[in-house]
């Protein structure tokens, strides 16, 4: 066994645009982004042994691990979820965690987490496979009922692109993002995905599809079958998302960043009126965003409940967050 010391990273993301759609498989346009999640360290042989600088306690079990959802610390459960779906093909690995992904803000950073460790602990599937392997551990291990978008966007980003996803067929088309512009993060307020309401989305959307049939083939008259309001208003929120992102991508395509912003517009304010993930501080972010000089759009991003707020801007336009770049995937550095 090597005792080379060994870094693997992964980038977090941010959705422009197709957010609560990629779990009834719809399509979704996020970019890995230039804040990474890595591990650093050297082979062990049946024990995983991580210290992370952001957290107190370190996480150590040994292989191979068949209850991953009671590692204690916590947020040691995503390493051992990995490691669980990784099976016997899981090596164990020594070493540190850091990370620039602020963490509960909506920017994936449990799914950096989560394809870091595939990596450093042997992982050799294609980045479909890396990323279902890390969604069935999110799932395992803490419970989220998650789509495949987070883990797919870091596992197959393409530098200064947007990636189109379709989460059924699970195919990715790189977007060119345009020269002329930039994209801002703006926190709002730290979430758990695992403690809010996101399981009840996805199980009212189940429920309309009981009904209609799968939503990303659904159009919006169909929809008048749903006679209750609620399950009524999360599948419009789906079906006029998935036509929305298919016009965003155009959009970009085309160079209209104004229609591509008024798209992001519309997208927030489904998902505040109709899918109700937003909250009172991320509309007025947004409120205020469109109201600046050079904003051609903004919205929230991810799962909701708090977190960030994404913005189009003018590449000269002066806004405050975070500015963020479409950078590649996930991959070993050393
Ligand atoms: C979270 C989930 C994703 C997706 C988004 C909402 O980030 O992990 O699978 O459902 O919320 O678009």
């Amino acid at each position: 066994m090597s005792e080379r010391l060994l870094s693997y990273q992964s980038p977090g993301r941010v959705n422009l645009i197709g957010d609560h759609t990629d779990y009834t498989g719809g399509l979704v346009l996020p970019m890995a982004i230039d804040r990474y999640t890595t591990i650093r360290g050297t082979r062990a042989p049946k024990t995983v042994r991580l210290r992370s600088q952001s957290e107190p306690e370190p996480v150590e079990f040994q292989l191979p691990i068949s209850s991953p959802e009671k590692i204690t610390p916590i947020w040691g459960r995503y390493i051992a979820g990995v490691a669980a779906e990784m099976q016997n093909n899981a090596h164990g690995f020594d070493g540190e965690i850091s990370c620039t992904i602020p963490i509960g803000a909506g920017l994936s950073s449990s799914a950096a987490l989560e394809v870091a460790t595939a990596l450093a602990l042997g992982d050799t599937g294609t980045p479909v496979e890396r990323a279902k392997l890390c969604q069935r551990a999110e799932f395992r291990s803490v419970g989220v009922p998650c789509g495949i978008m987070d883990q797919l966007a870091v596992t197959s980003g393409v530098r200064d692109h947007a990636l189109l996803i379709d989460c059924h067929e699970l195919t990715i088309s790189p977007v060119q993002l345009p020269n002329d512009t930039k994209i801002i993060v703006q926190f709002i307020a730290e979430r758990n995905l695992a403690t809010s309401s996101y399981s009840k989305r996805v199980a009212q959307c189940g429920v309309a599809e009981k009904i209609v049939g799968p939503l990303r083939l659904a159009s919006l008259p169909a929809l008048t079958g749903i006679t209750d309001k609620t399950v009524f208003q999360r599948a419009r929120h789906v079906v006029s998302e998935n036509q929305r992102v298919r016009d965003f991508a155009a959009m970009l395509r085309s160079d209209d960043l104004e229609s591509a912003g008024r798209l992001m517009i519309e997208s927030h304010n489904s998902l505040s009126q109709d899918f109700e993930t937003s909250t009172p501080q991320m509309d007025a972010a947004v409120a205020t965003a469109i109201s600046q000089p050079g904003v051609f759009g903004a919205r929230m991003t991810g799962g909701g409940f708090g977190g960030c707020i994404v913005i189009l801007a003018d590449a000269n336009a002066k806004i405050d967050g975070w500015q963020v770049r479409a950078v590649n995937a996930a991959s070993q550095l050393i």
